[in-house]
């Protein structure tokens, strides 16, 4: 066995919020007030998420590196992620509050989010842990650009396949571009980093970055790796809440990549905890163990990539033809 495969782990180093979540008709417009009806708090943060994502899919110890502060919001955020069996390296600030996230959730399952990023740009370059067993790194955009910059381009030099979710959309640095293996957006992501519109796989071939892919909501998900594409359907459930479910999309494919697996079922196993990430209310509430996710893989095997979903996702997508 070569050095490289005799590491699994992930290390996911990214931001940690408190949810503060308001249940309404619809998202408010701008000078729009709403009325809202139940209100809860949530673990959330995209890189929290994502670590508990990677967490339950089972398989690879999950560490993660975040910032917190030194007050009474970090303590549900720090049980969430230990309750899934993530370790932690915890920055702690005095200076700034844990990051929080204020989160219209309207009833078609759709969200507005507007975070606080507070104790969370505390993260510098100098915090990243030592990487022996690192067999992949998952990075987000909450944190300040230079640190997650400086930790891919460490990652990449040490032999260790760095992933980003590109979220929220910024310009990204072409250092940063430059070591990264897997790059996963959404389609605005995808569209804000390019600057290429309507047409997904021009966007997706814009990027020299070895493995894209897009996520597209209800559509599915479109990679580009390789010089070709790979199209995955989305599996069929009942949404209630998407918050997070892109989160669980970037963990799950990460933790199916760390196991080796091929892009191809890493896909599949990402749309489908992305699917079911929808169906329960809150962002680290709703991802699903490994059981869930595998039961859904096997109750729609046989209609999940059917022709006329694929033939539908292909021309969305700008592409001649199902591959
Ligand atoms: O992606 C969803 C997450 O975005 C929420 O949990 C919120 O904290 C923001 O980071």
């Amino acid at each position: 066995m070569s050095h490289a495969a005799s590491r699994s782990g992930i290390l996911v180093a990214g931001s940690a919020n408190l949810d503060f979540v308001v249940r309404a008709a619809h998202v408010p417009a701008p000078g729009e007030t709403v009325l809202g009806r139940e209100f809860a708090t949530f673990p959330g943060g995209k890189g929290a998420n994502q670590a508990v994502a990677c967490a339950r899919a089972g398989g690879a110890p999950t560490r993660m590196l975040l910032a917190l502060g030194d007050d009474p919001y970090a303590l549900p955020l720090e049980a969430s992620l230990r309750d899934a069996g993530v370790e932690l390296h915890i920055v702690r600030t005095r200076d700034a509050a844990t990051g929080t996230a204020f989160i219209c959730l309207a009833d078609d399952a759709e969200n507005a989010i507007t975070v606080a990023p507070g104790a969370n740009n505390a993260l510098r370059a100098e915090h990243l842990p030592a990487l022996d067993g690192v067999s992949h790194l998952l990075l987000q955009l909450e944190t300040p650009i230079d640190a997650v910059t400086a930790y891919a381009v460490n990652a990449r030099a040490a032999g260790v396949t760095v992933v980003l979710n590109a979220a929220p959309a910024r310009e990204l640095p072409t250092a940063l571009l430059d070591a990264l293996d897997v790059l996963i957006v959404n389609e605005g992501e995808l569209a804000a980093i390019t600057g290429v519109r309507g047409d997904i796989a021009a966007a997706l071939t814009h990027l020299t970055v070895p493995c894209v892919i897009v996520t597209l909501g209800a559509r599915g998900a479109c990679a580009r790796a390789q010089g070709k594409f790979h199209l995955q359907a989305a599996y069929r459930v009942s949404p209630l809440d998407t918050t997070g479910a892109g989160d669980t999309f970037c963990g799950a494919f990460t933790a199916a990549s760390s196991l080796g697996f091929d892009l191809a079922p890493a896909l599949a196993h990402a749309s489908a905890a992305g699917a079911l990430a929808t169906t329960r209310l809150g962002a680290q509430t709703g991802v699903p163990s490994h059981a869930e996710v595998e039961n859904l893989l096997r109750a729609q095997a046989a209609t999940v990539n059917n022709t006329a979903a694929l033939r539908e996702l292909a021309a969305y997508c700008g592409l001649p033809e199902h591959r």
